[in-house]
């Protein structure tokens, strides 16, 4: 076949595709929204050859009777089907799992990202708003842009500590639709006051609380057995900090009302096969994904200690989550020195002023933990 033919079934060769660059971005800028052109792609950092300790990955292996386990559980899938709509068998042994209220029932989501876009989606009409303390997990703003709703963010106190007077007072002039709290907060480690919540619970009402308790597996509490006692709050939870991050799965739990209507967005088949199979299989070894965060939770409070102790780090923040930040007199130059060194952590310094010299670190094994502190002691004496 000569170049620039095709077969019916065949994509044209891009050399002799039949219009002009030109043309097709002409039609792009007419098309699509200018705040989408405006803005770029989410960005993930490329990790190859480095250790990576940016993303709040688990950093343990599955072990290897699990693995031989997993892998003939999805050899048995059954690709060729759709899924079915329905969960059961993943919901039981979620619930095995995870303590969540027998009477709440469970929604899943590909990752707890879709189903902060979707409660934005259910609950916002364009404008609404949409309002989450400051600074935090970024993509509650992402999410609100998208559907079409107005972002409000409310700074939190210089130890990120929620702001109340603020928060209450802008819950009473914007009266907004959703109130995100991550619990505990990312990029920052800390968690709320379970009263705090209670009390913007009450303030948002009728407005939905969602609590985001990404970050659970590390935190001493949970607002999850809490989630019926009032009429305006789901809590989202995700699988991907436990050391499941690939295959994608986040759910959330709450009032049958609310459950009933987030479920009539959501896309029939977003939970695939594999990863329901995985999900499944690996729930009901959950003791295993127990240990790591409970082995993580320590390895937080040595690499909190040693960071402490380390010249040049000014602070370093309390964390109820699998990362910890730490301030810096130069994060820029500390982050690219690191990054030399070949160690990959998040420079989160430029997300908000509250957060000026500030660099987040994944808390990671024993072994990678002394990699990261060693290259950093190193950058900090030069
Ligand atoms: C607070 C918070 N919520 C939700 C997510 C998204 O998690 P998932 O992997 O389930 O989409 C993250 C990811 O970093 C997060 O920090």
């Amino acid at each position: 076949m000569n170049a620039g033919q095709t077969t019916d079934n065949a994509a044209p060769d891009s050399a002799a595709f039949p219009v002009s660059a030109q043309a097709v971005s002409a039609c792009v800028q007419q098309t699509v929204r200018a705040d989408v052109q405006q803005t770029h792609a989410y960005v993930v950092a490329d990790a190859t050859g480095l250790l990576k300790l940016d993303a709040m990955e688990n950093p343990h292996p599955l072990p290897e009777a699990l693995k031989q386990g997993l892998a003939q559980r999805l050899a048995e899938v059954a690709l060729n089907r759709y899924p079915s709509p329905e969960s059961p068998a993943l919901e039981a042994v979620l619930r095995g799992a995870t303590p969540i209220p027998a009477q709440a029932p469970v929604m899943f989501g590909n990752g707890s990202d879709e189903l902060i876009h979707l409660i934005i989606q259910a609950c916002c009409a364009p404008g609404d708003v949409v309002l989450s303390p400051i600074p935090t997990f970024v993509m509650y703003a992402v999410s609100a842009q998208w559907n079409h709703a107005r972002f409000v963010g409310v700074p939190t106190l210089p130890d990120f500590s929620l702001d109340m007077p603020a928060l209450l007072a802008t819950i009473e002039t914007e009266r907004p639709k959703v109130l995100f709290v991550a619990y505990p907060n990312n990029p920052t480690g800390r968690a709320c006051r379970t009263e705090d919540l209670q009390a913007l619970a009450h303030a948002m009402h009728p407005g939905l609380l969602v609590v985001d308790e990404a970050y659970a597996p590390f935190s001493s509490s949970s607002f999850m057995p809490h989630v019926l006692d009032l009429p305006n709050v789901v809590v989202v939870r995700t699988l991907s900090k436990q050391g499941l991050a690939g295959i994608r799965l986040g759910y959330m739990a709450g009032a049958p009302a609310w459950m009933a209507e987030l479920n009539k967005v959501r896309p029939p088949y977003n939970i695939n096969v594999l990863t329901r199979a995985a999900a499944e299989f690996l729930l009901a070894h959950h003791h295993v994904l127990d240990e790591q965060a409970a082995d993580l939770v320590a390895q937080r409070a040595e690499l909190a200690q040693q960071l402490a102790q380390m010249p040049g780090v000014l602070q370093v923040y309390d964390s109820q989550a699998n990362f910890l930040i730490f301030r810096v007199a130069d994060a820029a130059a500390v982050f690219q020195a690191l990054r030399n060194a070949g160690i990959l952590i998040k420079n989160v310094s430029g997300m908000h002023p509250l957060l000026s010299g500030c660099l987040r670190v994944t808390v990671s094994t024993a072994d990678e933990n002394r990699q990261f502190l060693n290259a950093l002691q190193k950058v900090m004496a030069s």
